[in-house]
């Protein structure tokens, strides 16, 4: 193969499985020659990586494409420009974008960008045809194998993909398709990759990764699968991995496998996203969550138990159809039960084809807003809170680079909080003890318990 230098760009929507994705459309690409490009600007080829889980995705897309049509045709003379539309927007709406964007060379879904080299010769030759988006994950992993280049001292891994539960206001199940797990062999092999090229911490990603349910690394007939706690447990052995996490996970996946995990495995993380979505049992139910507000508080109560120091995130959802006052109510009652270290929280967004789209009862903008900000007042309140905590105490800090001022260094926390310090830059990479002496809604800042701490 000839291998001539090109540029790459990709620009990356919503989650972490998408920054993952990302990065591995980018693996694929080195060996023919890709390399990153940090703007569109006389990219060779411009991959638009979408997200499909909230409004205007679609919308947003299509801008970005008309931002990108003079830069296309500005390099019609000097080898052209290949744009590929990638992600969940592709997965759902593939047909449309290539007949509304012409610019558009080729499309292809989350489960079949492991083939854009093949997309690419294809859109090369004739226009128009290039589009995949079939659901073969097996596949998909299979063919990218652990080959990866990371930089930097954290890692996503993807370990689980798709989901069966069918909230009614989300589109994931149809734009990644049924729930699979990766085999615990294949995700040890790219953990222990990572480790060798200096991974420090890795996050297990999936739709529910708590569902994970991989295949035994005896095979599945001689030990049938393993869960995620298992997993981890097993991941912890790999040298050179200290922290390990996992997202996102469903209330109903929990099982006390996992819950016991947190207790005997100081290299999982003590901070846990945990969405519940919405406080009132009749919302719950219409979102087909299918438990009660109760039922994730008594597993919030059973992870404390178990760990004592865990904090937990959480996903909300206001304005949900048919949501009352009182089931708003419900949703700030929850909130302060649980006390939330950090906490998205989203308007009720129609996506078109999901159940919730179709319900007669959708509330107003101006009602969605207005619960919005009540309800963030609250979570913004509960995170101050749980970083002003922190002060006085000596938190494990993995530092990831060198902070905005000379001499500062930039970390993490336990609970992916950014800690400041002054410090050696020999220490990026290592995970040093830290004591907060300063917390604000978004940082943390402290001094190094021993400074003269030494490379590993
Ligand atoms: N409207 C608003 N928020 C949504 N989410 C998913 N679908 C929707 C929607 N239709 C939120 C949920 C989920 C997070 C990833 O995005 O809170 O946990
Ligand atoms: Fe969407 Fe619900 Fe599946 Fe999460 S569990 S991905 S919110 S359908």
């Amino acid at each position: 193969m000839t291998k001539t230098r090109k540029r790459l760009y990709i620009k990356t929507y919503g989650c972490q499985m998408n920054v993952y994705d990302s990065e591995r459309m980018r693996d694929v690409l080195t060996p023919l020659g890709y390399e990153p490009a940090e703007e569109p600007d006389h990219a060779d080829l411009v991959i638009l990586n979408t997200c499909h889980i909230r409004e205007k995705a679609a919308e947003k897309v299509y801008s970005e494409l008309g931002r990108l049509r003079p830069l296309k045709e500005a390099k019609a003379d000097e080898g052209g420009m290949t744009i590929a539309v990638a992600g969940c927007v592709a997965q759902a709406e593939g047909a449309e974008i290539m007949k509304r964007a012409p610019v558009v060379d080729l499309v292809v879904g989350p489960q079949t960008y492991h083939k854009l080299p093949e997309l690419i010769a294809h859109a090369h030759r004739e226009r128009g045809e290039a589009l995949d988006t079939e659901f073969e994950v097996e596949d998909k992993f299979d063919r990218l194998g652990n080959d990866r280049q990371v930089d930097g001292y954290t890692a996503f891994v993807t370990v689980q993909e798709g989901c069966d539960k069918f909230c009614t206001f989300c589109v994931v199940p149809y734009t990644r398709g049924a729930e699979w797990s990766r085999p615990v062999d294949q995700i040890v092999a790219e953990v222990r990759a990572l480790a060798a090229q200096g991974v420090r911490e890795v996050t297990l990603l999936g739709q529910n990764v708590n569902a994970y349910h991989g295949e035994a690394p005896a095979g599945r007939e001689a030990e049938g699968t393993w869960g995620l706690g298992q997993l981890v447990r097993h991941l912890a052995l790999i040298g050179g991995i200290e922290r390990i996490r996992f997202t996102t996970s469903h209330p109903r996946d929990m099982d006390e496998d996992l819950i016991q995990a947190f207790a005997d495995t100081p290299k999982l993380m003590p901070y846990f996203h945990l969405p519940v979505q919405a406080g009132s049992d009749k919302i719950l139910k219409a979102m087909n969550r299918q438990h009660t507000a109760d039922e994730y508080v008594a597993i919030i109560e059973r992870l404390r138990a178990a760990r004592p120091d865990i904090a937990i995130s959480g996903d909300m959802i206001v304005g949900f159809p048919g949501e009352t006052d009182e089931d708003f109510e419900a949703t700030l009652d929850l909130v302060r039960q649980v006390n939330y270290a950090s906490c998205f929280s989203f308007k009720y967004s129609r996506r078109p084809g999901t159940p919730g789209a179709a319900m007669f009862n959708q509330i107003d903008e101006s009602v969605k807003s207005e619960r919005l900000a009540v309800l963030q007042d609250v979570l913004t309140q509960q995170q101050i809170a749980f970083n002003e905590g922190q002060i006085g105490k000596t938190l494990p800090v993995l530092f990831e680079k060198s902070g905005r001022l000379p001499g500062q260094l930039h970390g993490r926390s336990p609970y992916l909080q950014s800690v400041h310090v002054e410090g050696p830059e020999h220490l990026i990479g290592q995970i040093g003890e830290v004591v907060i002496e300063t917390a604000s809604r978004n940082a943390l800042s402290g001094r190094l318990v021993n400074p003269e701490q030494d490379a590993a």
